[in-house]
């Protein structure tokens, strides 16, 4: 492959791109037959959303059951590969609503965050003062203009900030927060406009240089919380509260434990068309705002009097800068079905329900590391897809299936190289023929 190959490569149309490819020796007629079955959809939003397009990555796509925040039932739409998100999501949620259990959400807020930096300020003290002076005036500017539309809506640009940043090397840069309620839009667009549409402006009055202008994903000022109560087993209670002390202290647990959160905030995210990639970012940076890497979720144990049980209470604040109109948000024919699914009509209720159920995938992980460890509940599941990548045809999968079970039982481990094995030795054990018999009395007997 040479420079040469991919000159032009985004001006040819898909059908000459594929071509391309398959000169080159990259893709074959049944990689280019797989990538044409997977554009199904009316409109090749592919062709109009990114550069080089070959078609579409299909994603498993289902829902979470039994989760009910302030007191509405909601499925949630997820689009995930991990195979138990979505069982571990609706199993923890149905234990939580049969344990007199509660999940609340409250939007604290819902500004968003745009940057303008200046890289060397003489006076740190004379630069504070202006920005604070300027600040209305600055607002009436944007709001009367750029974010005019927004302001128009009940949102719009809510004040300029100053801070002063140390500089790495000496002295201080100056960096000027713009906050702006960006509504029902996660707001990217309209942030980096303000900024860029402000720089100069702000230049004049502060005499200080700017040097450029972008969002922040540590949206800080846009967070939405959730709080869940269940009553609980007092042992059990107390090793989650051991679990979660083990996240808040430790950042290698920390980690694992927030990319639980995570799994299912992303697959949320992903199937309602948001940019998950912000969201990731704005929580680690936020969990990390006192100085260390934490976990995002905190549980805490008390009594509960007269009771056999414990009252479990987990609460996590997360930036949750979203939307519901933007981006693929209205385009996507599927983030539209997940809002729809989902019962959600504003960004208010998608923050909700995607804030709910990170803190219910958290309380499943715990609860299952704490208790049958995660083989269990994790690898049963997997099993499914090792027969599926061993090679199982479908007639052989439940045997090779229960023979993995087996396995995982005695070994407390399974992998593919066994499922392999495993497959092989069901192979030479039983002919096909007598395969499909046993599976088809087996089906028979259970209908
Ligand atoms: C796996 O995708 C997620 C977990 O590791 C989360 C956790 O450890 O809390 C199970």
């Amino acid at each position: 492959m040479s420079e040469q190959d991919f000159k032009g490569f985004s001006k040819l149309k898909r059908n000459e791109r594929f071509q391309k490819l398959q000169d080159l020796g990259l893709l074959d007629k049944e990689d280019v037959n797989l990538l044409k079955k997977s554009q199904f959809l009316k409109q090749d939003l592919a062709e109009d959303f990114i550069e080089n397009s070959l078609g579409y990555f299909p994603m498993p796509y289902g829902v979470v059951t039994h989760l009910n925040v302030n007191g509405v039932d909601r499925l949630v739409p997820m689009a995930v590969e991990e195979t138990s998100i979505i069982a571990a999501a609706s199993k923890t949620a149905k234990w939580i609503k049969s344990n007199n259990g509660k999940i609340t959400t409250k939007r604290v807020s819902s500004e968003n965050i745009g940057q303008i930096q200046f890289s060397h300020i003489k006076s740190p003290e004379a630069f504070v003062d202006l920005v604070k002076k300027q600040s209305s005036d600055w607002v009436n500017i944007c709001n009367s203009s750029v974010s005019k539309s927004h302001f128009d809506r009940g949102g719009g640009v809510k004040r300029f900030e100053p801070r002063v940043v140390s500089r790495p090397d000496e002295g201080f840069m100056g960096v000027v927060h713009v906050y702006i309620d960006t509504g029902e839009a996660m707001g990217a667009n309209v942030i980096n406009q303000v900024c860029e549409f402000m720089k100069d402006q702000l230049e004049e009055v502060l005499k200080e240089k700017p040097t450029m202008c972008i969002l922040s994903n540590l949206a800080d000022t846009n967070l939405t919380k959730v709080t869940i109560t269940l009553e609980v087993e007092k042992n059990l209670a107390s090793k989650i509260l051991e679990a979660s002390y083990f996240a808040e202290s430790d950042p290698y647990r920390a980690s694992t434990n927030n990319k639980g959160i995570m799994n299912a905030i992303d697959s949320v995210l992903i199937a309602t068309g948001n940019d998950w990639r912000a969201v990731e970012a704005g929580a680690h940076a936020y969990t990390s705002r006192k100085g260390s890497y934490t976990a995002l979720a905190t549980w805490r144990v008390s009594d509960l009097e007269g009771s056999e049980k414990s009252l479990l209470t987990g609460e996590m604040s997360i930036p949750m800068s979203i939307g519901t109109v933007g981006g693929v948000t209205k385009l996507h024919p599927f983030a539209q079905l997940s809002m729809k699914l989902a019962k959600t009509t504003n960004v208010e209720e998608l923050a909700s329900v995607v804030s709910a159920v990170g803190l219910v995938q958290n309380l499943g992980a715990l609860r299952a590391l704490t208790t049958v460890g995660i083989i269990e509940g994790h690898m049963r599941l997997h099993i499914k897809n090792l027969a599926l990548g061993a090679g199982a045809k479908e007639s052989e999968s439940p045997l090779l299936q229960k023979k993995l079970e087996e396995i995982l039982r005695l070994t407390k481990r399974i992998t593919l190289s066994q499922a392999t094995e495993a497959l092989t030795e069901i192979r030479a054990r039983l002919g096909g023929g007598r395969i499909k018999e046993r599976v088809s009395s087996k089906n028979d007997a259970s209908s």
